[in-house]
Formats: C-alpha cells, sequence, structure tokens
C-alpha cells in the first residue's frame, strides 16, 4: 500500500481496525486517498489522527467514498452544510445543537433503510477526558469462528428492521415524512461484502422487529443472542477519542455503539457524516 511520506499506519486489533498518523486529509493526494479507501476495505475500522477539518473539508473526503447520504433528522444538521450530523450533549441559547443520545447500543448505520450505510466517519472535535468510547465488532471474524452447522441455520435469514420501531425505542417523535419515506425493511443477516463477498454475520436487535419465519420471541431472541455473540471480547476493538480524531468504518462487517459519559461534567461534540453506496472507484 502507497502512503505519502512521514505516514505511519499500526495494527488495532489484529487484522481489525488500523491507525493511521502522519496524514492531513483535507491536503492528501488521490494516491493518499485511495490508500485510506483500501484500508477501510481490508481492515473495517480506520483512525487517522490529528486532523483539523472544517464541515466542508469532511463533505469533500466523503465524497471519496461515496455520496453523503441524507440525514433523516435534519433538526441536528449544521445549518448550511445539511450532510453534516452534529453528536454533541451542548446547548446553545437554550437549544440543543446536537444528538446528545446517538448510538449507545450496538447496531449498524441506518440499518432502517432499503440501503444501510456503507461507510460512516466521525470528526471529533471535543471529547471527554473518560467515557465516550466507540466500540467495534468484527462481524466477519464472528462469522469465521462460526461451526459450519450453526451458519447452515443462519445463511439465508432476514431481518425486519424498523425506523418507527427505532425511534419510538430512542422516545423520538416522527414527522408523517419520516412515516412516509422510511418504511420497514429488510436485510440479509449474513452480509457478503460488497468488493471481495466475504461473510459478515451482522444482526442487529436495536430497531429490528424480529426474523421473518419466526415468530416472537423466539426472533427477536435470536437477535439478542446474536449481538451477544458478535460483540464478546476477542471480535471488539474499543477507540478511545482524542481531539482532531477522524475514525471510518465499514457498516457491512462492523457493528459499533458508544459508551457511556458524565454529561453534567464533560461535552462531547462530533461531526458525522455517512455515505450510503460506494462511487465506481472504489472497487477499482
Ligand atoms: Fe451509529
Amino acid at each position: 500500500m502507497q502512503m505519502q511520506v512521514g505516514a505511519h499506519t499500526r495494527p488495532l486489533k489484529g487484522k481489525f481496525g488500523v491507525e493511521v498518523t502522519g496524514v492531513d486529509v483535507a491536503a492528501a493526494s488521490p494516491e493518499v486517498l485511495a490508500s485510506i479507501v483500501e484500508l477501510l476495505n481490508r481492515h473495517g475500522v480506520v483512525v487517522v489522527r490529528d486532523q483539523h477539518l472544517t464541515p466542508e473539508e469532511q463533505v469533500a473526503f466523503t465524497r471519496y467514498f461515496g455520496a453523503p447520504a441524507d440525514n433523516p433528522r435534519k433538526e441536528f444538521t449544521i445549518p448550511g452544510q445539511p450532510d453534516v450530523f452534529v453528536i454533541s450533549n451542548k446547548v446553545v441559547d437554550g437549544r440543543p445543537i446536537g444528538d446528545a443520545d446517538a448510538g449507545t447500543g450496538w447496531h449498524f448505520d441506518m440499518s432502517y433503510d432499503r440501503r444501510p450505510g456503507f461507510c460512516t466517519i466521525l470528526y471529533a472535535l471535543e471529547v471527554p477526558p473518560e467515557g465516550s468510547n466507540t466500540l467495534f465488532a468484527d462481524l466477519c471474524a464472528a462469522w469465521d469462528e462460526l461451526p459450519a452447522q450453526r451458519r447452515d441455520e443462519l445463511k439465508d435469514l432476514m431481518v425486519h428492521h424498523s425506523f418507527i420501531t427505532l425511534q419510538t425505542m430512542k422516545g423520538n417523535k416522527l414527522t408523517d415524512e419520516q412515516r412516509r419515506t422510511l418504511p420497514d425493511v429488510f436485510h440479509p443477516l449474513v452480509r457478503k461484502h460488497p468488493f471481495d463477498g466475504r461473510p459478515a454475520l451482522r444482526p442487529c436487535a436495536g430497531g429490528a422487529n424480529g426474523v421473518v419465519g419466526k415468530d416472537n420471541p423466539e426472533g427477536m431472541d435470536l437477535l439478542k443472542e446474536l449481538v451477544a455473540y458478535v460483540t464478546q471480547e476477542q471480535f471488539v476493538y474499543s477507540h478511545k477519542w482524542s481531539a482532531g480524531d477522524l475514525v471510518l468504518w465499514d457498516n457491512n462487517c462492523t457493528l459499533h455503539r458508544g459508551t457511556p459519559f458524565d454529561k453534567q461534567k464533560y461535552f462531547r461534540h462530533v461531526h458525522r457524516t455517512w455515505v450510503q453506496s460506494p462511487p465506481a472507484h472504489y472497487a477499482a
């Protein structure tokens, strides 16, 4: 893999996840950007340290992975920059400026969408000194470790996902437009990676209504059991954030969740962009 002079890479957990230092993505050449794409494709999670990005620069970087996807909760996007979603517990003029509770249960992004998230990109402007780690589960390793008989039982199952269920669980109200534009969807439990076909066991219980062909509670119990399996310590990388971290992950082969922190004591302020479908050059 080609990287620029001064750049270094370091594995985070065996083959799962890689850290990059010595790169300024806002000024990076197409060759360096292609190397980051390759790292994401191979390793599922990429942590690029010490970045200084405006929202416009983050969107430009995101475009290299594909067109930025729409954010269904527009009240927390940056004014004039609707592709950037704010995750924050800050309140300005009595109004929350971001989603303070984004993603504390294990999930993959946009599970409720007909085309779930491909790549998610978080850029940290401010992070608490303790708590608020992001955990990532390696779903390809989890699949590889299953006995053959168990793989046979699971390989053709479909999971029922619902935006309405997800938002209801979170206590959020839905607009009529959200109800109309985000109907329930069904995704395979075992996701073949779009670029090399490697299988990933991708269960998600949050925002799910069950498993096709199984009554509840059996279907939901199965999803919960599988989430517990794929998120065992041996499959998980825990990211401790520093301000300036730019973290990318591939939702085809990972689950993630945030850990709590003291919101009375600390601020967490993060800009998120995401992509549903990669551009044609990605796989080249
Ligand atoms: Fe998420």
